[in-house]
């Protein structure tokens, strides 16, 4: 879609790397002319020890999702929390400006979006994990104020304006467990999209959510800014996702 939006040819396809491959695929990509890599799970971490250098919040992340190659260099970026905030702000046209948010889970997935989230002026950000140890490394690793760690379980500090599902519970038909004082009158966004964000949105919404979305937004938002490192232009996201959304209707 973004090719057809921009008028610029590509080739864009699926390589599924062995779990002890990245390296070998990645490297006999690009030495076949590859121009760039859209990055998943569960190789974030690879490309970021393998690229030759990244932009700050693949840094702050420690995790790459999106390598450009130049001259036989290859930069790495994180664009999953620009498409978040992205699809937060220009999609559902929310401001994140003095909110108060929440994170659920400390993971992979939830590392790459701290920094774009605080760029966003909240008032606070707290990341309640199931184990608390966990979300205590990832504030502690960013070194902000308006940080905050806790137990998942033992939640209890009211509701809070955004709340942002970023654990792995709904690829198993899992949900985290919080209380639903954390999320009356919220936003809520499940980071995975689909039939897995299911469980917790309709779960949210029957406990006092404002309105509960997917994270089909943040798929085509951070595919949108991977396109714009690719090829220096920013395509339309929102176009896309309507049209996803028309397809999956
Ligand atoms: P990812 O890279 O997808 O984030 P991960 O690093 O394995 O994967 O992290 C998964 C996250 O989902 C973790 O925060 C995990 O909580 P723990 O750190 O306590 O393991 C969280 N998670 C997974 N299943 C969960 C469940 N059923 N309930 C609550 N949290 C869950």
């Amino acid at each position: 879609m973004f090719s057809q939006q921009t008028g610029i040819a590509l080739e864009y396809e699926a390589l599924l790397a062995p779990l002890d491959g990245f390296v070998r695929c990645v490297a006999a990509f690009f030495e076949a002319g590859g121009g760039g890599v859209n990055v998943t799970l569960p190789f974030k971490e690879a490309a970021f020890d393998w690229v030759t250098s990244c932009d700050e919040f693949a840094g702050a992340a420690g995790a790459v999702n999106t390598i450009v190659a130049s001259d036989r260099a290859y930069r790495g970026y994180n664009t999953d929390g620009i498409g978040l905030v992205n699809d937060l702000t220009r999609n559902l046209g929310y401001s994140l400006g003095d909110k108060r948010v929440l994170i659920l889970g400390a993971g992979g997935a939830v590392r790459g979006i701290l920094g774009p989230l605080l760029g966003a002026s909240p008032r606070c950000i707290v990341v309640a994990n199931r184990t608390r140890s966990r979300a205590q490394e990832l504030v502690d690793r960013l070194e902000d104020p308006r940080l905050r760690a806790c137990d998942a379980e033992h939640l209890d500090e009211g509701a809070f304006d955004v709340v942002v599902n970023g654990t792995s519970a709904g690829l198993v038909g899992a949900m985290p467990k919080i209380s639903e004082r954390a999320i009356q009158g919220s936003l809520v966004y499940d980071m995975v999209y689909g039939d897995n964000a299911k469980p917790f949105r309709d779960w949210a919404i029957a406990n006092g959510a404002d309105a509960a979305v997917d994270g089909l937004g943040m798929l085509v938002e951070q595919a949108a800014e991977a396109f714009r490192l690719f090829h220096g232009v920013r395509p339309d996201g929102a176009a896309a996702l309507r049209r996803l959304r028309d397809e999956q209707a």
